[in-house]
């Protein structure tokens, strides 16, 4: 039971029992209810060199055709000189929930002689979706927002067994802030199960150096071990190498499954023994793909969403009010500018005081060093002159009497 009282930060919770079934435990199925009926939306985007496998592991991963088989584009062929942004929309519905998913295509990125700014088209592009939210969100009728934010960003890494290249490192640095970035090897069904695990290890020391933040599975306080175990273990796979295909294909025990079949075997795509497709897929789509959403929404929309409006001016407090009403942004500014000057006044009195503080110090030493110095010229002096009168009655005691004064001494007696 709450206690709220006019100050809400003296109210107090006080447990109770209660004394039979209220009801408010279903509102959990109440949600549930609801946002099947709504459906869910999700933006995932694709990045990386051309031929990496991002169409085929998009439609590995959602179990669809969303791309056809590209056409074969011949390498004298006229190619676009930036990276294009293409998007395609889907519906799609599993056990009557609906996803609308879209993905965010990014041909051309990495494929340039000069690749230096390939992520510049691709940070615009998360901007501006995150602008047309910000739009959405301050009309007067926001019944309708359309969330149409990349909520994870699939980074394709070549199989080279290398470390990551300039342009890898210079992407993630980039995007970290504005997009769930999701590392992956691409095609790993190229390189021995030792090459990737080296391979990774150098992935994460790059990424590390460069203090790149990647989406991890997130835990919570009091939490069950399975939940805490699980997103261990899907930490434990980053980058994930993965291979994708739709393909059925035999295996030698008899058995079909999705894979990519060679002269000396099968991988399988969703043999854990085989890639981390599974744990990918887990990260993105089964498990933490409402937190994708969530860490989108209240991480990283939340602080560029504060930037832009720092930027244009308007107070993190109030700001609707401040915004709406240009007497109460004036009167801030004069506030802000008066404070701003008080400040400078301070700043210049205390600076002032110090100065003369320096330069009365200054004076009184110099007064100090003079009175010393005549105090020791004085006592030079006076022992000048006790030396000179102890010589003069020394003098006057040894001297014989000159014939005047024997005359005045004779007349005395
Ligand atoms: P662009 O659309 O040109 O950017 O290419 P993409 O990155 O979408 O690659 P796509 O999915 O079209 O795959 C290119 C080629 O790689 C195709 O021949 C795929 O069959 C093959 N491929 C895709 N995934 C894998 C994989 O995991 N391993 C291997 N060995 N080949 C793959």
């Amino acid at each position: 039971l709450v206690h709220t009282g006019p100050n809400p930060a003296l109210s107090s919770v006080i447990r109770k029992k209660l004394m039979g079934f209220v009801g408010f435990s279903n509102l959990p199925n109440q949600v549930h209810r609801k946002s099947v009926r709504k459906g869910f939306q999700f933006t995932a985007m694709v990045v990386g060199e051309s031929g990496l496998g991002k169409s085929t592991l998009i439609n590995t991963l959602f179990n669809t055709t969303l791309y056809s088989p590209k056409e074969h584009i011949p390498p004298d062929a006229e190619r676009s000189s930036t990276v294009a942004i293409e998007s395609i929309g889907a519906d799609i519905e599993e056990n009557g929930v609906r996803l609308h998913l879209t993905v965010v295509d990014t041909p051309g990125f990495g494929d340039f002689v000069n690749n230096d700014e390939s992520w510049k088209p691709i940070v615009e592009n998360i901007e501006s979706r995150f602008d047309s939210y910000l739009e959405q969100e301050n009309r007067v009728n926001r019944a309708k927002v359309v969330d149409n934010r990349v909520h994870a960003c699939l980074y394709f890494i070549q199989p080279t067994g290398h470390s990551l290249k300039q342009i890898d490192i210079e992407f993630m640095r980039r995007l970290h802030t504005k997009v769930n970035l999701i590392p992956i090897i691409a095609k790993s069904d190229t390189m021995t199960d030792e090459e990737i695990v080296e391979f990774k290890e150098r992935i994460l020391n790059d990424i590390a150096h460069h203090n790149i933040h990647i989406f991890q599975a997130p835990t919570y306080e009091n939490e069950d071990e399975e939940t805490i175990a699980e997103a261990a273990e899907i930490a434990s796979k980053i980058p994930f190498a993965v291979v994708g295909s739709n393909q059925l294909v035999d295996t030698p025990d008899g058995r079909q499954v999705r894979g990519r079949a060679y002269p000396w075997g099968v991988v399988e795509v969703d043999n854990e023994d085989h890639c981390d497709f599974v744990k990918l897929r887990q990260m993105l789509v089964r498990t933490y793909m409402e937190e994708l959403r969530e860490y989108t929404n209240d991480v990283l929309y939340e602080n560029w969403r504060t930037e832009k409006l720092i930027s244009m001016g308007v107070a993190q407090d109030s700001s609707v009010f401040k915004e709406i009403n240009p007497a109460a942004r004036m009167q801030e500014e004069r506030t802000l500018h008066e404070a701003k000057l008080a400040k400078m006044e301070a700043e210049m009195k205390m600076v002032f005081q110090q100065k003369v503080q320096e330069k009365e110090a200054k004076l009184k030493q110099s007064e100090e060093e003079l009175y010393a110095r005549h105090k020791e010229m004085k006592d030079a002096l006076e022992k000048q002159r006790a030396d000179l009168e102890a010589k003069k009655s020394r003098i006057e005691q040894g001297r014989p009497l000159t014939p005047e004064k024997a005359s005045v001494r004779v007349l005395f007696r």
